[in-house]
């Protein structure tokens, strides 16, 4: 792959480039597209799937992540991308399969120490560490001139960013709206674990979401940062299990004391044992 890339990079070819965890659907399949957008008819589109196993905490769902890489590769072909990047965890972190990564294969690791601590850093300790870690790999093997990550982890993108410009990655990064049901959920790959019944219930992200854009559109005066999550979380309650719900600017992430037009919101929420999480600007 980094044969195949550097030799497009060195004759001024633009390489666009989406990393994903597989089990593609249309949100992702967006990203492709805006990658081909920025690097046009002459550029070449570069697509990862691999399940990477450093961004998961022991308790989460590795071994369950849905799979289905002939049904991926069918998608890319038809999207006309140039190269899928599906390398195995030998290869990534030097470990045989089921076994623990140990550091007599791999011991040097990417970690963001600010963005990356509050929400999903906080509520899964170690997972943006995987993230920066395998997407800093990423970035040297695909050598991309233009990257293209989801809105959907707005967080994800936050910290993504910083650390390409921190550590100086020759990389542009893009960050694509996230793509919905026609009912508001945002497409994921881990909305295949719902049951039909908590489908119905996984709405409660969205409505979440709109619930304090019509508030503050309502009100003539920022809103009470602490009033909002109370109310959000006992509208919450009786469908699912709020993990966290934060208001914040959005480059910074920091968090603000009031809400009005412009702030972002990001919440996450169990629904039986799924984790969803979903983020929007007020
Ligand atoms: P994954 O969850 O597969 O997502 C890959 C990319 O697709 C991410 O940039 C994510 O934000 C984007 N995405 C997911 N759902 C989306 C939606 N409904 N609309 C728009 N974009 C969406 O995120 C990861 O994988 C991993 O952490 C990764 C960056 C690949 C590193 O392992």
């Amino acid at each position: 792959m980094q044969q195949l890339a550097g030799k497009w990079r060195r004759s001024g070819i633009p390489v666009g480039f989406v990393p994903t965890m597989g089990y593609l659907h249309a949100g992702h399949l967006s990203l492709v597209d805006e990658a081909r957008k920025r690097v046009g008819k002459r550029g070449r589109v570069i697509v990862s799937i691999y399940v990477n196993p450093t961004q998961f905490a022991p308790a989460e769902d590795l071994a369950n992540y849905p799979r289905n890489l002939h049904r991926d590769l069918q998608l890319l072909r038809s999207r006309k991308v140039d190269a899928v990047f599906t390398p195995g965890d030998a290869e990534m972190y030097r470990r045989e399969k089921s076994m623990e990564i140990s550091a007599a294969g791999f011991s040097t690791y990417v970690l963001e120490e600010k963005l990356s601590r509050l929400m999903e850093g906080a509520s899964r300790p170690g997972h943006f560490r995987g993230v920066t870690t395998v997407v800093a790999k990423l970035f040297n093997i695909v050598l991309p001139t233009v990257a293209v990550f989801g809105a959907k982890d707005w967080q994800q993108a936050a910290v993504i960013r910083r650390m390409v410009a921190d550590l100086n990655f020759p990389v542009k990064v893009i960050v694509a709206p996230t793509v919905r049901e026609s009912d508001g959920l945002a497409l994921s790959s881990r909305n295949k674990y719902l049951s039909q019944e908590l489908r119905s219930k996984a709405t409660i992200l969205w409505r979440s979401i709109q619930q304090v854009r019509s508030a503050v559109k309502k009100s003539s005066r920022p809103i009470s940062a602490v009033r909002l999550k109370e109310q959000l979380r006992q509208m919450i309650d009786s469908e699912a299990r709020l993990d966290y719900v934060e208001f914040f600017r959005p480059d910074t992430l920091d968090a603000v004391p009031t809400v009005s037009k412009g702030t972002h919101m990001a919440l996450a929420v169990y629904l039986g044992k799924t984790r969803l999480i979903d983020n929007g600007l007020v």
